[in-house]
């Protein structure tokens, strides 16, 4: 990895996977699954499903990994070692997804929940295209992307030291349709975190 800021949100979730899973488990009305479910049911019984950011095997990875050939990918060692626990039937494999490479074609579907508002907004857009490269044609990628113009944005959340960053609903738009995507879902939606109301910026889009 050699993005300082990728080190820092990897040592972050390393040290505060505990904190991070019970201020999780207080978010109640976060849409994941039924996104999930809405990417699920066009994909065909075992196929390449890859997820950006998987986190430490969460309720979407194991129904994914049921259903589909899962690899998952992550920064954190601390996540890596409770997904292949929870998950042993996927994949798992550290790596930054910003600088991962597969080769062309070799997934039906691409999805990442709530890691890209992680990653330096000025590397999405070539992080979409890298992924439209990844799918087959009429691949699909699901994403949760930060929906405020925020350059970057680092302190201390959750007890770690952490980077945010995104743009605008109208610039990723704007990127993924520049990367060849189709969008076919694109909402914003507010959920409860502990602290307050947070937005989000989901979409589901085509090769
Ligand atoms: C907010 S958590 C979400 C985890 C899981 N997807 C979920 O929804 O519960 C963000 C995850 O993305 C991972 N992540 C952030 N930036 C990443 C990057 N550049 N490459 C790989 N993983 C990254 C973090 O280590 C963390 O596990």
């Amino acid at each position: 990895m050699s993005d300082q800021r990728a080190q820092l949100v990897a040592d972050g979730y390393d040290a505060m996977i505990d904190t991070w899973e019970s201020w999780k488990a207080q978010i109640d009305d976060d849409p994941r699954a039924e996104w999930c479910e809405e990417l699920a049911w066009r994909l065909v019984p075992g196929a390449r499903v890859l997820e950006l950011g998987c986190g430490g095997g969460t309720t979407e990875t194991r129904q994914l990994a049921s259903r589909f050939e899962l690899t998952g990918i992550d920064l954190s060692a601390a996540q890596l070692e409770r997904a292949r626990a929870r998950v042993p039937e996927a994949v798992f494999r550290q790596a930054d997804l910003a600088e991962v490479e597969f080769d062309p074609a070799s997934f039906d579907a691409v999805a990442a929940f709530y890691s890209f508002n992680h990653v330096p907004r000025e590397l999405l857009g070539g992080l979409f295209g890298r992924i439209h490269s990844w799918l087959v044609p009429g691949g699909w990628l699901l994403a949760t992307l930060g929906a405020s113009d925020l350059e970057g944005w680092t302190g201390e959340w959750l007890g770690a030291e952490m980077f945010f960053s995104g743009w605008p609903p109208e610039t990723s738009r704007r990127l993924l349709t520049e990367a060849g995507f189709e969008l076919e879902r694109d909402e914003l939606v507010t959920i409860s975190e502990p602290e307050g109301d947070a937005t989000f910026h989901w979409i589901l889009a085509r090769r």
